[in-house]
């Protein structure tokens, strides 16, 4: 593994709720390194956005209470006020949204839009500009880059928005990249497209990739290494082979049969019972996930579970996996 570029070490994300805080993120250390792809994966409301949304500072700071530290560079970007996380942010920092609309300026073309990323981080003459901003659309795929540097985002196809938003995002070369469920709003075509064009853009930069995903073969195809999250805890991590191979958490198996099986492509899909339940509803003590697996006994729950080392690199949150592996029923 290379070097970390980013170490989240006990970061707690609570927002405040009608007078209360609740956590959305409960306790999370991880680290990405340079070359990898981290994947972060859990259904809907598990906390991943709230996690990814906090390395870049881009939470409400009014509702919203940061605990723990987010080491980037050797600067805890918790502590950094808004000016010094500038410096980043962009920069060093590249941000993929799901939702290109949201994260284009409407009234700016797209090549504006790159000109402006680089304009704000670097030094270029104004022809260097431009030739960077139509090389920068060319690496993410676009051929007729002037022809689409020139459009407004509202002319262009959601793929062609999601490369431009890339575009920016790599535009200063970051040492670091965070995607946030970049293609779950496109098709599987450029779905695909897209995750080879972060690969490639990867081998030649040596970025250290966050993916967020509630798509485990998305994870299957971009991981190196993954973190299972579940009620804003991480429940299991592993490098991608031994996650695969060997998952162990309840919740992981789970998501591993969400897999839409290419043998039989229309078997329906298993679907883990229940839901990911409201921050204010999550279970205070034993395995948060167990209102979802009542197969397993109460007691086989411990009262507060803690990460463990189960094999190097390989960690699981609870023992009740093991009462699971007994009862060999993981289907509901
Ligand atoms: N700004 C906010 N204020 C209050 N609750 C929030 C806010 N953002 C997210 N949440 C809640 O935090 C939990 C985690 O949300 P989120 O991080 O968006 O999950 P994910 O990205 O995994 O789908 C959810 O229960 C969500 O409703
Ligand atoms: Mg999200």
């Amino acid at each position: 593994m290379g070097q970390a570029v980013l170490q989240i070490e006990g970061l707690r994300v609570s927002f405040r709720i009608r007078g209360n805080y609740y956590s959305a993120v409960d306790g999370v250390s991880l680290a990405v390194h340079r070359n990898e792809v981290l994947a972060i994966v859990g259904e809907s409301g598990c906390g991943k956005s709230a996690l990814a949304l906090s390395v870049m500072g881009l939470h409400d700071p009014v509702k919203t209470r940061l605990e723990g530290s987010v080491l980037f560079e050797g600067a805890d970007l918790l502590a950094l006020d808004r000016r010094e996380l500038n410096r980043f942010r962009g920069r060093k920092i590249g941000m993929i949204f799901q939702d290109p609309q949201s994260a284009l300026n409407p009234l700016m073309t797209a090549g504006r839009q790159i000109g402006e990323a680089l304009d704000y981080h670097t030094t270029l003459s104004a022809a260097q500009k431009k030739r960077r901003t139509l090389e920068l659309l060319r690496m993410v795929g676009i051929e007729e880059a002037e022809a689409v540097g020139g459009r407004y985002p509202h002319e262009l196809s959601g793929g062609l928005r999601q490369r431009v938003m890339i575009a920016i995002a790599i535009a200063c070369e970051p040492a670091l990249m965070i995607a946030d469920e970049p293609t779950t709003a496109l098709d599987v075509t450029i779905q695909a497209q897209i995750m080879d064009l972060l690969k490639e853009l990867q081998r030649q930069t040596g970025a250290g990739i966050m993916l967020i995903t509630h798509d485990m073969g998305v994870v299957a195809e971009m991981a190196d290494r993954v973190a299972v999250m579940y009620g804003g805890e991480l429940v299991e991590t592993a490098d991608a082979t031994t996650l695969f191979e060997r998952p162990l958490h309840p919740y992981t198996r789970s998501l591993l049969k969400s897999i839409p099986s290419l043998q039989a492509p229309d078997e329906r899909l298993h679907v883990i019972r229940g839901m990911v339940p409201p921050l204010h509803l999550m279970p205070t003590s034993g395995c948060r996930f167990q209102s979802r697996i009542d197969w397993i006994p109460v007691s086989a729950h411990e009262e507060r579970p803690q990460l463990r080392e189960v094999e190097p690199g390989h960690w699981v949150r609870c023992t009740c996996y093991r009462e699971f592996a007994l009862a060999g029923n993981d289907s509901s």
